[in-house]
């Protein structure tokens, strides 16, 4: 897990999008187009403004297919808080992806678990994700997997967990009865088949999420902490979300003597 620490939340956005931009030049490069998982939060929100600079200086995104990692259910799919919506306004009108080419599961499915089965087929379809773009929730989940979430689970409904209704009602005018208490998420096994995976997070309130995530035990009490397992993950922090980790000296000194070919 390579972890690189920034001054502030812009400047790391910068640099994920920078990454994400690399990927999706390289597959075009091999001919083909790049697929993103993408993620709805506050987290991501300076990734996206990162890569819509980089569209306007000539990233190609016109064939670049993405796939959301979860939605509420029994939301109208219209609610500006429905993550439908949320991608909309940040993926396709801010970064510029078409429209057909970017996927939301659907929260307001007759039948759950064929939506979710069709989800994961249409993923396989796609060849798979090239690059996940995940933030992390302050009690550790990543999607909607929140703690208790089996770490080889596959797309399916879950309950939300009290925290996550709390830290959420902020989309909702700070009311947590009109926060849905299900939701539909990629499993932890399916985030885990990224071929390369971006952490973001920033701010205070993710800093005991990113310690346990990188440094603590691999468990369900923190869903973020498989991904230590993962072969190719970057988690791109500003100074408050690292700010408990303890082997932070290290990072810093590591990305200070990074190897020439490793440069972004
Ligand atoms: C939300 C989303 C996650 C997101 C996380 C953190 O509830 N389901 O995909 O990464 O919680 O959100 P934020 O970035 O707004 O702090």
């Amino acid at each position: 897990m390579e972890i690189i620490i920034f001054k502030d939340r812009d400047r790391a956005g910068e640099y994920a999008a920078a990454l994400i931009a690399a990927i999706t030049e390289e597959c075009a490069a091999a001919g083909r187009s790049a697929v993103w998982g993408v993620a709805t939060g506050s987290s991501p929100e300076s990734t996206y403004q990162h890569l819509q600079k980089r569209v306007a200086e000539g990233l190609d995104v016109s064939a670049v297919k993405a796939f959301a990692l979860d939605e509420y259910v029994g939301l109208d799919p219209a609610h500006p808080e429905s993550y439908r919506s949320v991608i909309e306004a940040e993926v396709v009108k801010k970064v510029g992806l078409a429209p057909q080419n970017v996927h939301v599961l659907d929260g307001m499915a007759s039948d759950i678990p064929s939506e979710c089965a069709n989800y994961e087929q249409k993923i396989k379809a796609a060849c798979g994700v090239d690059v996940q773009i995940l933030g992390i929730g302050a009690n550790g989940h990543i999607g909607f997997n929140e703690p208790g979430s089996s770490l080889a689970s596959r797309t399916r409904i879950k309950t939300l967990a009290p925290k996550t209704v709390a830290d959420n009602a902020r989309f909702f005018d700070g009311d947590t009865s009109r926060v849905p208490v299900h939701c539909l998420t990629q499993g932890i096994g399916t985030i885990m088949e990224a071929r390369k995976i971006v952490l973001v997070a920033d701010g205070p309130n993710k800093a005991a999420a990113v310690a346990s995530m990188a440094e603590g035990p691999i468990s369900t009490m923190c869903p973020g902490s498989v991904l230590q397992l993962h072969p190719n993950v970057t988690v791109v922090l500003d100074e408050a979300a690292a700010s408990e980790l303890k082997l932070k000296d290290y990072y810093n000194f590591a990305q200070e003597n990074i190897p020439d070919f490793q440069r972004p």
